[in-house]
């Protein structure tokens, strides 16, 4: 039995986040520059998307630039931020063959007129479709966003149009950028890294953990097969006891 085989349609997650890390040492081990790794992380996008959407995921959500990758040297931000305009120009028919929804969450805006313009163009030209929403995580941190939630909470609070009494967790939720897609049920992280890095902090609460030492730019759909093999395995007790699922 192929491995896709074995992933279970009944027991699907919804919405798989992804931490894509392992450029960088990829390229390295190649004796290459850092772009090199970058530049071959982009078919690897394309394999986990379309694995995602010919399985039936709903969400899929890249971590690609984080609010702290502008520490970076600024000839690899620069080189990152013109790759994502060439990557979007040239993905845009796929996303269109695939129905698939291009989204973005951070603030994109800081990428430079020219990336903000071309994602906001592929949003616009893919928002009809809905097979899947694939979303990259850009300029974006966890804490950002409960940052920028928090404030707008205020304003509303203080404009009139929110009563802070009535302020719980769906409330919340939907002052998150992610406003609109159920929390994460998977996180993948590859290249043997076991942190979060500031990814969807308030989203990952209940998440399962996988991490895979692949370097993202081999990751191909075997990897996320196995990943979610891997994921039905495992029983998700939310507080409960085992005995209580079962039943
Ligand atoms: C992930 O790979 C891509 C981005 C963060 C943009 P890295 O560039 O972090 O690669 P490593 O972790 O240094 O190998
Ligand atoms: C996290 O990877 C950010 C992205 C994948 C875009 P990093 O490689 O930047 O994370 P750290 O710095 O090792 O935690
Ligand atoms: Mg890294």
């Amino acid at each position: 039995m192929s491995l896709k085989q074995q992933v279970d349609p009944e027991k699907l997650p919804r919405h798989i986040a992804i931490i894509m890390d392992g450029n960088g040492r990829w390229a390295k081990k190649k004796g290459k520059l850092r772009i090199f790794g970058h530049e071959n992380g982009v078919k690897a996008v394309r394999e986990a998307t379309e694995a995602s959407a010919e399985l039936g995921i709903n969400y899929v959500t890249l971590y690609a630039f984080s609010s702290e990758n502008w520490r970076r040297p600024k000839r690899e931000v620069d080189t990152l931020i013109d790759l994502l305009i060439k990557t979007v120009h040239s993905e845009l028919k796929t996303l269109m063959d695939n129905s698939i929804r291009l989204n973005t969450i951070g603030d994109t805006r800081q990428l430079g007129e020219k990336c903000y313009n071309a994602l906001n163009l592929a949003k616009d030209e893919t928002k009809e479709n809905k097979r899947m929403v694939l979303t990259l995580a850009l300029n974006y941190s966890g804490r950002w966003d409960i940052e920028q939630a928090m404030r707008n909470v205020a304003y509303d609070a203080r404009e009139g149009s929110l009563d802070p009494e009535t302020i719980d967790q769906d409330v919340i939720k939907q002052y998150l950028t992610t406003a609109e897609m159920p929390d994460p049920e998977l996180l993948i992280r590859t290249s043997g890294e076991h942190r979060l890095s500031n990814y969807l902090l308030w989203q990952l609460a209940y998440s399962e953990l996988y991490f895979c030492p692949t370097f993202w730019p081999d990751f191909r759909k075997e990897h996320l097969y196995q990943a979610l093999i891997n994921y039905q395995s495992r029983e998700r007790r939310f507080g409960q006891i085992s005995e209580q699922i079962k039943k």
